[in-house]
This record gives structure tokens, C-alpha cells and sequence, in this order.
């Protein structure tokens, strides 16, 4: 049942400019992104940005106004669901109550009307796959909710389908047992190879399990890229502030391309900005980025701090940083080690010098942002 990875260098999925709308509402607005074979892509994105609507158009489960997909290299824009080659699960758990799990899991191998124990041979498989290999009798009311979504993920792959597609399978455990099946449907789906789409709105289990994420807002692809390029160089602030923690100082343009002016401070950065001077933009620093207790406060890209507020968060502490010479709208959040914290003497209240290394620093015209300029 182990898929090879497919050689070619045709994807596996096509979309292409779909769009879909419910009267006046466009859930999904000309969208494309091609999926390789054995890729597991993220649709990631906030409530209502279309990513149900996308997952049920490429399960055949809501017709697009317009727009093709092809998976495979076969056209499936207009058939049926059962004419297509997937396997599903949802948020909520849709085992059907009244079967065992072996039950739920050999649901779609009956229907392929295959001989009786070859049909418990893969069961028995499924089940040990999915770590379970003792609950087959039982009924999903027996099982807790992260077994459940077990089983539902044996069900879909039952078939050893060519398309995995997972609608925030998750969201529905709590927080150690999410963390714990995500990993593991990561190890699964490496080790069977099956081209998946994952939904989600949880930029950390995007983070952790894509090869790719692909941020949505409002039916549209906002940045297509792998974890560490959506998190070190989001393509909008809209990225840079749904993916992570991020800062936003308000500034405008300095004179030249490597320049921004916020306040009375002037900052260096290495990605030039190609906006006309004096246009209002953000710049965007990680809390991790933001080095602190610098010795040289004449170097550039460093200033002064008071430390308004110190959160302990177990590894590490996040400080609320206010900038001396910003006035009183501007606030830095940076996040710093506990050793770090031992050997600065970082307390409440105390003054902190801070640098902006260049090269961690962003630059987006303010308009991109819906965050006033100035300051
Ligand atoms: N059957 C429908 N009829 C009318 N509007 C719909 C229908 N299905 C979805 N919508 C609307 O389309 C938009 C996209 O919905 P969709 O369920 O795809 O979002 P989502 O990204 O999955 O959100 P969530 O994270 O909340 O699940 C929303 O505004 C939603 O209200
Ligand atoms: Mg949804």
C-alpha cells in the first residue's frame, strides 16, 4: 500500500481560477496553485476565507462557477464525488455511530465488493497503523475524540486514495493530544506518501506540518511558500501578522531605498524598499529578532527601551517594550531566554538598549497594513 513518489514533474493537482460564490459572496475568487505528488499543503487562513469551500470543490462536494481542476491528469472539475480519488475527514467526528470502528474502516472497502478477509486483512492493517490495533470492536461513542479522529483517518485511507484531503481534523482535541496527532499524521502521511491538503486556521500546526502553506484571505491566495519562507519573508503584513508574532512600527520612507524614519529614529535595512520617500509604511520586526542590552548605543539601528510588562512563559519571557523616543503610542513586544533575562538584570521598569539588526527588518507601504502611519 506504500505509494511511490511519483518521478514526474507534472502536478499531481491542478486548480485553476476557480471561483465560487453564494449570491453576492465570493467564497473562492479566481484560484490556482498546482500540488506535486506527494506533497502535504496547508490551506491556511482566518474564519470564512474559503478554505471548506475550496477542500469540498476539489472533493466534487460543490460545483465551481468557473475554473478546472485536474488530478492525475484527468479532468475532474464536473464529477461526481465517487467518481474521484480521495479519501476525507472533517472537524466533527463523522464515524457513523452505529458501526465499530473495523466497521467504519471497511466502509468504503465493501462498497469496491472486495472477498471478506482480504477486507479484514487491511482493517487489521488500518487499525495498526493509525495505532489503534485494539479497538476495532468498539463503537466511536467508546472512543475518546483523538481515537476517533483516528479512525476517521483510516476510513480515508482505507481505499489508499490519491488525495488526502484533512478539514481541520483537529480543532476539535484538546491542546496535548492535537500536538501529539499531528506529528503522527505527519509520520503517516510521509510513510504512505499520499498527496494531502490540510486545512487549517492554526498557524502553528500549519508551521510544523506543510512542505508548503498557502495563506488565504477572503477567497484569494495571499502567499504560497514552505513554513520557514511564510514565517522570514511574509509577502504582506496581512502574513506577517496572521503567521506568528510580529511588530509593527509606523514610519515613512527615508531618502534612500535602505532607510525609514519612525519618530525621531532612523533605521537601516538590508531588503531595500523601492517606495518614494516620505511614503507612510510599517516596519516589521519577531519578537526573537530584537536583540538585547547593547553596549554601543551609537551604533546604528539602536535605541533605549523601558520594560513595561514581563510575561514568564516557561522557556522563555516575552517583554513589553516601550521606546523612548517614540512617544507613547509605540510599544516593541521581544522575547528573550531566561539566562539572557538572569545575566541582563531584566527587570520591571528598567531601561533596556535594543538593536534592530538590519537584515531581520521589513518594510511594507502602510496602505498594505490598515495600521495608521506616522508617529
Ligand atoms: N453553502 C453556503 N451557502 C452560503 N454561503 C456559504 C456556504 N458555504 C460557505 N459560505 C460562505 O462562504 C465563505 C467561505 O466559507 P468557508 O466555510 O469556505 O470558510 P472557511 O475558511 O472554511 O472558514 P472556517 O475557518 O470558519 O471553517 C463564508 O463567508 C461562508 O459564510
Ligand atoms: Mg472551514
Amino acid at each position: 500500500m506504500e505509494r511511490s513518489k511519483g518521478t514526474s514533474s507534472e502536478p499531481y493537482l491542478r486548480i485553476i481560477g476557480v471561483t465560487k460564490t453564494f449570491g453576492n459572496l465570493v467564497a473562492v475568487d479566481d484560484f490556482s496553485l498546482d500540488v506535486m505528488e506527494g506533497e502535504f499543503i496547508c490551506l491556511l487562513g482566518p474564519s470564512g476565507c474559503g478554505k471548506t469551500t475550496l477542500l469540498r470543490i476539489i472533493a466534487g462536494l460543490e460545483e465551481p462557477n468557473t475554473g478546472k481542476i485536474y488530478q492525475a491528469g484527468r479532468e475532474i472539475t464536473h464529477l461526481p464525488p465517487r467518481e474521484r480519488d480521495f479519501g476525507i475527514v472533517f472537524q466533527s467526528y463523522a464515524l457513523f455511530p452505529n458501526l465499530t470502528a473495523a466497521q467504519n474502516i471497511a466502509y468504503g472497502l465493501q462498497s469496491r465488493k472486495l472477498p471478506k478477509e482480504q477486507i479484514a486483512k487491511r482493517v487489521a492493517e488500518l487499525l495498526e497503523m493509525v495505532g489503534l490495533p485494539d479497538v476495532g470492536h468498539k463503537y466511536p461513542s467508546q472512543l475518546s475524540g483523538g481515537q476517533q479522529q483516528r479512525i476517521a483517518l483510516a476510513r480515508a485511507l482505507a481505499t489508499s486514495p490519491g488525495l488526502l484531503l484533512l478539514d481541520e481534523p483537529l480543532s476539535a482535541l484538546d491542546a496535548r493530544v492535537r500536538v501529539s496527532l499531528r506529528l503522527e499524521i505527519k509520520r503517516l502521511q510521509r510513510r504512505v506518501g499520499v498527496t494531502t491538503i490540510f486545512v487549517t486556521h492554526d498557524q502553528e500546526e500549519a508551521l510544523v506540518m506543510a512542505d508548503r502553506i498557502v495563506v488565504m484571505r477572503a477567497g484569494r491566495i495571499e502567499q504560497v511558500g514552505t513554513p520557514e519562507e511564510i514565517y522570514r519573508h511574509p509577502a504582506t503584513p496581512f502574513v506577517a501578522d496572521f503567521v506568528g508574532v510580529m511588530n509593527f512600527l509606523p514610519g515613512y520612507a527615508g531618502p534612500t531605498p535602505n532607510r525609514v524614519r519612525c519618530g525621531s529614529l532612523e533605521f537601516q535595512c538590508a531588503n531595500p524598499h523601492d517606495l518614494a520617500p516620505d511614503t507612510p509604511v510599517v516596519l516589521t520586526i519577531r519578537p526573537e529578532d530584537i536583540r538585547l542590552g547593547v553596549d554601543d548605543l551609537s551604533a546604528p539601528n539602536t535605541t533605549t527601551t523601558r520594560v513595561e510588562e514581563i510575561e514568564f512563559l516557561g522557556s522563555f519571557y516575552r517583554l513589553m517594550l516601550r521606546l523612548e523616543a517614540l512617544g507613547d503610542t509605540t510599544r516593541l513586544v521581544a522575547e528573550v531566554s531566561s539566562n539572557r533575562m538572569r545575566d541582563l538584570k531584566i527587570e520591571y521598569k528598567s531601561t533596556l538598549s535594543i538593536h534592530l539588526p538590519p537584515s531581520l527588518l521589513h518594510v511594507y507601504p502602510a496602505e498594505m497594513s490598515g495600521i495608521e502611519a506616522g508617529a
